[in-house]
């Protein structure tokens, strides 16, 4: 069995972070989104990924690299434009050969392993096994419709949903589905859709399976998901203290302080990670936020929120929350007067001030 694995896309909805970087590389608890798919695939014991990426940059091959550290032999399959997830797996017929393989959406984000699906696939000599999870908001997904424990037909992202389930991003396939995905066109949104394919699979008489995930599963499409992804992990992380907390501070729950970082009269509420040289003064970091290597923190306070590498925040008169800051954001007080807000702000930032 080999993975396939989504590292292209626009990133569209996770504007401005996106504008300098892959969203696959994103890091939620400190740690790129795309190392949680390697590290699933590796644990099921497959070797062989290949990792289909947009064709402009070659920002993942770099952050990733050859797929030693996991165990793995990875294969980088560029994509001239993000045309659908059909497209994705047309475009890797070289690579998966006549093997059955795993279609892992490279932003998806699953707690548990992925051992489970790969086997029910195999007893079930499934031609194509999915995996559903039940959400608030299927109109967001590919959504099935289920008979008994069939999956009848498969629509994306419909206004009227025909279940509750989200066809979730962990899709097991034998070569038929290279037949759907050449012979389906492109959707009114101009992309190949994989829930077209699906639908092309049932129609055609092809065994279409399927497994619920029982425990949480994100797609991180969103910086609302993001946030929420990183609050679950922080949660199934368990703490530990290499840098230094002084006497007057107070490190309560599950902490990750790396080496380096610093805890300086200041209180922090786990679960939370707080990266490799990070200083924090005078200062209160509430539950579930993830802090990079190299940041700043003086006199503020900061919960709920990702803050990324060499971030600077000094001085901040009202807690920050629900908050995702880019490499080296600076939010700071303004000692000038009179007293005014003022922005220095990327393409698509957003603000909101209370
Ligand atoms: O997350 C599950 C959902 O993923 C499914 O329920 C939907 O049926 C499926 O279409 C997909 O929907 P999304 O709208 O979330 O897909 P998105 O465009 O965000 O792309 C998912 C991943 O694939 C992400 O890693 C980006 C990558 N991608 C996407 C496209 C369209 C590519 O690498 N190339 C592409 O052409």
């Amino acid at each position: 069995m080999k993975a396939l694995i989504t590292a292209g896309g626009k990133g569209t909805r996770l504007r401005p972070l996106t504008h300098t970087q892959n969203k696959h590389l994103l890091p939620i608890c400190n740690k790129p989104t795309l190392h949680y798919a390697l590290e699933k695939v590796a644990q099921a014991g497959i070797r062989q990924v290949g990792i289909v990426t947009n064709q402009e940059g070659l920002e993942v091959q770099q952050a990733i690299g050859n797929g030693d550290r996991w165990g793995l032999q990875i294969t980088y399959i560029p994509q001239e434009a993000p045309l659908g997830l059909a497209h994705v797996v047309r475009i890797a017929r070289e690579f998966i050969g006549d093997d059955s393989f795993i279609f892992y959406l490279g932003d998806n984000m699953i707690v548990g392993g992925i051992s489970r699906f790969i086997e029910e696939f195999a007893e079930q000599k499934s031609n194509c096994h999915l995996t559903l999870s039940r959400v608030k908001d299927p109109e967001r997904f590919g959504v099935p419709e289920i008979v008994g424990d069939r999956i009848i037909s498969i629509e994306e992202k419909p206004n009227n949903p025909k279940s509750a389930f989200a066809v979730a991003g962990i899709y097991l396939y034998d070569s038929s589905i290279f037949e759907a995905v050449n012979r389906i066109k492109p959707s009114a949104r101009g992309e190949l859709e994989i829930s077209d394919a699906h639908q092309y699979l049932i129609d055609h008489g092809k065994k279409v399976t399927f497994s619920e995930i029982t425990g949480w599963w994100k797609d991180t499409g969103k910086p609302e998901d993001i946030l929420e992804a990183n609050r679950l992990l922080l949660e199934h992380t368990e703490g530990k203290i290499a840098g230094m907390v002084d006497r007057q501070s107070l490190v309560t729950g599950n902490v990750v302080l790396e080496e380096g970082a610093q805890i300086i009269n200041s209180v922090v509420r786990g679960p939370a990670i707080i990266g490799k040289g990070t200083v924090l003064e005078n200062s209160y970091i509430g539950p579930f936020t993830s802090i990079g290597d190299n940041c700043q923190i003086r006199n503020s306070e900061v919960e709920f929120s990702i803050i990324l590498n060499q971030c600077v925040i000094l001085d901040v008169g009202v807690r920050i929350e629900n908050s995702l800051l880019g490499v080296a954001s600076r939010v700071v007080r303004a000692a000038s007067r009179p007293r005014s807000n003022r922005f220095m702000t990327g393409d698509q930032s957003l603000i909101e001030i209370s």
